[in-house]
């Protein structure tokens, strides 16, 4: 891959439809559904029921279903294709020391960092408490470990930061390769509008967090819930 090519993330060669696929999947509906999910866990500032009404309630069995294929299934989708991407990386910042080619590696580093966060949070918070435990997440159990669990503390505010890179900095590339910005001034633009993004993104979910570690603290330390006893 050419140093312009890395620097835009876009592909040298492979399918077109595939690669187009697989980027526009990462914007809509992954990305939408994404910020929506960071808004509606500020609903922690209003304590448990808003918490557990807008993020773990559903009107019908079929619209938690209905909302979560529309979640997982670009990001199975999506990871598939940048794995794919994953392996046919070339990293030549030493060579080429740009600002553009940092943030080329720091997608990946992110991309990587996200799989991983994804897949415990998706596993943790969402699968397991409903199909081991048979009912969804409650507010206080997430919010005793993120105040008195050190490493789910530590993995949510990373695992944030990454997402929160990862989309904007996504979104960026996102709108070079679909010929969205292309003029030097529509690009400066845009990377205005990416750390807007990027800082937003930041402060829903830490704000979140900071929401659900607070009404945490406010729990005994040696509370066992029922979810955390089958951890
Ligand atoms: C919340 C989940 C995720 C969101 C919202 C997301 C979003 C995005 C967006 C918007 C792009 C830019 C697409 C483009 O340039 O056209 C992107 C690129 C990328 N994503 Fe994700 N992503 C997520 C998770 C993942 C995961 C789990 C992986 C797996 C390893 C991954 C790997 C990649 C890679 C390698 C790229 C760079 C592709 C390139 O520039 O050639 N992403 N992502």
């Amino acid at each position: 891959m050419s140093s312009a090519a890395a620097s835009t993330g876009r592909p040298v060669d492979g399918s077109f439809i595939r690669s187009r696929l697989g980027s526009f999947l990462a914007v809509v509906p992954l990305t939408i559904w994404t910020i929506d999910h960071l808004w509606n866990n500020l609903a922690a500032f209003k304590g448990a029921e808003a918490w557990q009404s807008q993020v773990t309630e559903y009107s019908h069995p079929i619209a938690f279903v209905a909302s979560s294929l529309v979640a997982l299934l670009p990001l199975a989708l999506h990871t598939i294709w940048g794995i794919g991407r994953l392996r046919t990386s070339k990293v030549n910042i030493a060579r080429y020391p740009y600002f553009s080619n940092l943030k080329y590696i720091l997608q990946r580093i992110t991309a990587v960092g996200v799989l991983f966060f994804l897949g415990a949070h998706i596993w943790l918070a969402m699968l397991q408490p409903r199909l081991v435990v048979g009912r969804p997440e409650p507010f206080a159990d997430i919010a005793h470990e993120m105040a008195h669990h050190v490493p789910t503390l530590l993995v949510y505010t990373l695992g944030v930061l990454g997402v929160s890179y990862h989309l904007a900095n996504g979104l960026h590339t996102f709108a070079m390769g679909w010929g969205i910005a292309t003029s030097r001034r529509a690009l400066r633009k845009l990377q205005a509008v990416i750390w807007v993004v990027f800082l937003g993104m930041l402060a829903m979910g830490w704000g979140s967090i900071y929401a659900l570690y607070d009404a945490g603290s406010q729990l005994p330390a040696t509370t066992v819930q029922q979810t955390n006893a089958s951890r």
